[in-house]
């Protein structure tokens, strides 16, 4: 694994945004995961602030998870955040975006589509991730199967406590995500790290050991991760 502490998470999305750029210059159809929260918008701010640079016509773009039980234009939804940090400031064409539908009538058959859609069109090239403050992926929660694919998931009490679904007005009833074997399968993956709310999970993540118990840590055994943590994240101590 590539790490690199940068001074604060400014540095790390255009670190981020300027390597992104480049390989959509080299594959102009590339397919982006996007994870959503608080630790990308920056990245994807600074991927809008360049566009100029580069075209988006076929880019590609598949959101890595979502709330369920909640509907899709509730402005905290994963969908919400995809429509406004991303699909639409770059103007990514409708056919060359897919992310689960938040208040699908049968989630399992949901699941399922998402599953085909990235079977027909992927791997991920790039996969763009934030760390959860118990160490999950996405909604891969603690304890999480290296072998799990595209899931319904429990969502623990620490992701109930996100501010996305704190703001949501309703708790989400479950999680639909992607899971450790679809992230794993991505070409590239970036794993942001930011804040002094991250320290614990951060130092925890750092020793290297892999455990179910915290599902981020088997990313240690990908051969392309470049994990960028801010000081404030990385207190050593
Ligand atoms: P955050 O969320 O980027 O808002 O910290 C990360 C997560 O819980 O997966």
């Amino acid at each position: 694994m590539y790490i690199k502490e940068l001074k604060d998470s400014k540095e790390i999305a255009r670190a981020i945004s300027d390597l992104i750029v480049e390989r959509i210059k080299e594959k102009p159809n590339l397919l982006i995961c996007a994870a959503t929260g608080g630790t990308p918008t920056q990245t994807y701010q600074q991927l809008v602030d360049q566009k100029s640079r580069y075209s988006t016509e076929k880019l590609r773009v598949i959101k890595l998870d979502e709330w369920g039980g909640v509907p899709m234009d509730n402005p905290e939804t994963c969908e919400s955040y995809m429509q406004k940090h991303i699909l639409k400031p770059l103007n990514i064409h409708q056919e060359n975006y897919f992310g689960f539908n938040s208040n699908a009538p049968n989630p399992e058959e949901e699941i399922q589509r998402i599953k085909s859609e990235l079977k027909k069109n992927g791997p991920i090239d790039i996969c763009i991730l934030g760390l959860g403050m118990n160490g999950h992926i996405a909604f891969n929660e603690p304890p999480s199967d290296f072998n799990s694919e595209c899931h319904i998931a429990t969502l623990s009490k620490e992701s109930l406590l996100h501010p996305m679904a704190v703001g949501m007005g309703t708790n989400p009833t479950c999680g639909l995500t992607l899971g450790i074997q679809e992230i794993m399968q991505s070409k590239t993956i970036f794993l942001i790290i930011t804040g002094e709310h991250k320290q614990e999970i951060a130092k925890n993540f750092l020793t290297g050991s892999v455990s179910k118990h915290l599902p981020a840590s088997y990313l240690w055994m990908h051969s392309d991760v470049h994990c960028y943590i801010d000081k404030q994240a990385n207190n050593k101590k």
